[in-house]
């Protein structure tokens, strides 16, 4: 792959987009971002530039739109395509399955079809450890069976990598790699980018900080009675600068391999993390009581899951390299700074 190819990016103005974007540039390729910013804010393309020192390209364009993005396929010669556009709230998804049917799955089908039309090969799909469902072991490697998924959002997850299987089985000449994210947090050292939850966050580290910032309340940790050391949920928490990372070592091996491959990898750090270990590890690298009580458990919530990450590093030679204490440091600068701003 050229240096200077041209990656376009669905959702690169969203949290792991944006992300991503700051290192391709840094890498020297020219990402394309195709945003409608509905679930984003332009202020991030300032933070992008700020960073880079470059004004990324935006397209404010709907993925769903497929003669847009014809357009947008037209104009440029793509190398790669990063697919971040999706809906991810595990809760909207179940009061507005046919939405994330619609919006997740069509805007991933015109992706394919462009990239046939225009013969792009390598494709990176953004997958979630939501697939595996209730796994019946807590470190989960890519050949864990796939468990019926809790959720809409969940499932179209699921038939999204069904769907880019079937088109490479068909021979469609794409290179497809999924990553399987497990929980992505932190921010950008410079706190010039980071997570920008709209309304109140589901996600426990946006909670976590708004808590320590004074604009919500209090957390509530959602269950102390689950099998595990302390009671509460583990996760695996992933600094979203090593997922963005995984992004160019997957765009540069997929490069490198033959017309329909596809493969799975997970995103992850292989370390659990429980939710009352992130409170006191938040207190400590941070210095900042947490207002925090335990309430009842949220319902659809695994008590326990966290990544195998070998075959990642086996194969894209990519492991995280970030702490658990880094990456909440990281989510409270970030905090920090959009507090200044008001
Ligand atoms: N939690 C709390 N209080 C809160 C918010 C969360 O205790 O206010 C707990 C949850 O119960 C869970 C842990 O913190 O144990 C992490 O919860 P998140 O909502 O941050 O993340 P999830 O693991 O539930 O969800 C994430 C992604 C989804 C994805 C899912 C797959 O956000 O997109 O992983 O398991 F589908």
């Amino acid at each position: 792959m050229k240096k200077t190819a041209n990656i376009l990016v669905t959702g690169g103005a969203g949290f792991i987009g944006s992300h991503t974007v700051v290192l391709l540039i840094e890498q020297g390729f020219n990402p394309v971002i195709v945003d409608d910013f509905r679930n984003s804010e332009k202020r991030v393309l300032k933070g992008i530039e700020e960073i880079t020192g470059q004004i990324p390209v935006v397209h404010e364009v709907d993925v769903v739109d497929k003669e847009a993005m014809h357009a947008i396929f037209q104009q440029y010669n793509f190398e790669g395509v990063i697919h971040f556009a999706a809906y991810k709230a595990v809760g909207e998804s179940v009061q507005k399955p046919l939405m994330y049917y619609r919006n997740n799955l069509v805007s991933l089908m015109n992706c394919i079809e462009l990239c046939e039309e225009f013969e792009v090969k390598n494709f990176v799909f953004s997958s979630s450890c939501t697939v595996y469902g209730e796994p019946d072991d807590i470190l989960v490697n890519e050949n864990t069976p796939i468990k019926p998924a809790n959720s809409p959002y969940g499932q179209t997850k699921q038939v999204s990598e069904q769907i880019l299987k079937d088109a490479i089985d068909s021979k469609n000449g794409l290179r497809v790699l999924c990553l399987r994210y497990f929980n992505p947090i932190g921010a950008h050292e410079s706190s010039a980018i980071g997570e920008l939850p709209i309304g109140v966050p589901n996600n426990l580290v946006p909670y976590v900080t708004q808590t320590a910032i004074g604009k919500l309340e209090q957390l509530t940790v959602f269950g102390d009675d689950y099998q595990t050391p302390d009671g509460s949920c583990i996760r695996d928490y992933i600094h979203v600068m090593d997922l963005a990372e995984a992004h160019i070592h997957g765009m540069k091996w997929l490069s490198r391999q033959k017309d329909d491959t596809y493969e799975i990898l997970n995103a992850g750090t292989g370390v659990g993390v429980s939710v009352l270990e992130i409170i006191h590890t938040f207190e400590k690298v941070t210095g900042t009581a947490l207002n925090w009580k335990i309430g009842p458990r949220r319902e659809g919530d695994v008590s326990q899951i966290y990544a195998d990450p070998k075959r990642a590093f086996d194969l894209l030679g990519w492991k995280t390299k970030r702490s658990i204490e880094e990456s909440l440091k990281d989510a409270w600068n970030w905090e920090q700074k959009l507090a200044n701003e008001k």
